[in-house]
């Protein structure tokens, strides 16, 4: 029996925005209409997205060039490992739900000057799938940093300060605009209970469910 291909949905946010719980809870959403759904993550759980983390952390500091490559390392072993790959899931019909994605390395790694040469590497790579849909949990800096700060006692680079979250959220609407057109992109405001901001959520990713 061939088997109908599965949603592919990203979540995405700045750092502290509510995206993790946004995602879990939409893949419980999903799972309780009988789907199956392979929740991931980027940076992944491994050896790259190890490096990438140690990048993040200050242990092994890397430049931005540095972290944009190893982020698209990550991401081309995420969609194409042979067992547990996005495109894998896709095709044999499970749900992906996957907390960040392009985006970000557009976003975070698409700085001075490098956006074009980040998005060629992402956008035109064959074997990075294109997600049917990316919200976008958005949030006031000022309120995610204090998400962070009550969530840990380590910061990672780009969680400091609210201005570098803020830059990261004007970052995100430049790539949002030069994307228009070619990605499925949904903004929800995230200044609301994790049940409302869910609700919101749901309503946009089950248009495509139909
Ligand atoms: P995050 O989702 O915050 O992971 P966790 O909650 O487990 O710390 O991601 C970690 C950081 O990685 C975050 O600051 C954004 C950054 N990032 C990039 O800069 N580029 C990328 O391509 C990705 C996927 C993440």
């Amino acid at each position: 029996m061939e088997n109908k291909r599965g949603l592919f949905i990203v979540i995405e946010g700045v750092d502290g925005s509510g995206k993790s719980t946004q995602a879990s809870l939409l893949a419980d959403y999903l799972r309780g209409l009988g789907r199956r759904v392979h929740h991931t993550a980027e940076p992944t759980e491994s050896g790259l997205g190890g490096m990438v983390r140690d990048g993040l952390g200050g242990e092994h500091p890397r430049t931005t060039e540095e972290l944009a490559a190893m982020f698209l390392a990550d991401r081309v072993a995420h969609n194409v490992s042979p067992k547990s790959g996005i495109k894998q899931y896709l095709e044999s019909g499970t749900d992906v739900v996957c907390d960040r994605y392009y985006y970000s390395s557009l976003a975070y790694q698409g700085v001075d000057g490098a956006l074009q040469w980040v998005a060629d590497m992402n956008l035109n790579s064959p074997v990075i799938e294109k997600p049917d849909i990316c919200v976008f949990i958005d949030l006031d800096p000022e309120k995610c940093l204090e998400h962070i700060r009550a969530g840990r006692s380590h910061f990672e680079i780009y969680e400091e300060n609210s201005a570098i979250i803020a830059e990261t959220r004007r970052r995100y609407g430049i790539v949002f605009e030069m994307l228009k057109g070619r990605d499925n992109i949904v903004t929800v405001d995230g200044a609301r209970t994790p049940q409302e901001v869910s609700a919101d959520v749901i309503a946009a990713v089950s248009k495509l469910l139909k």
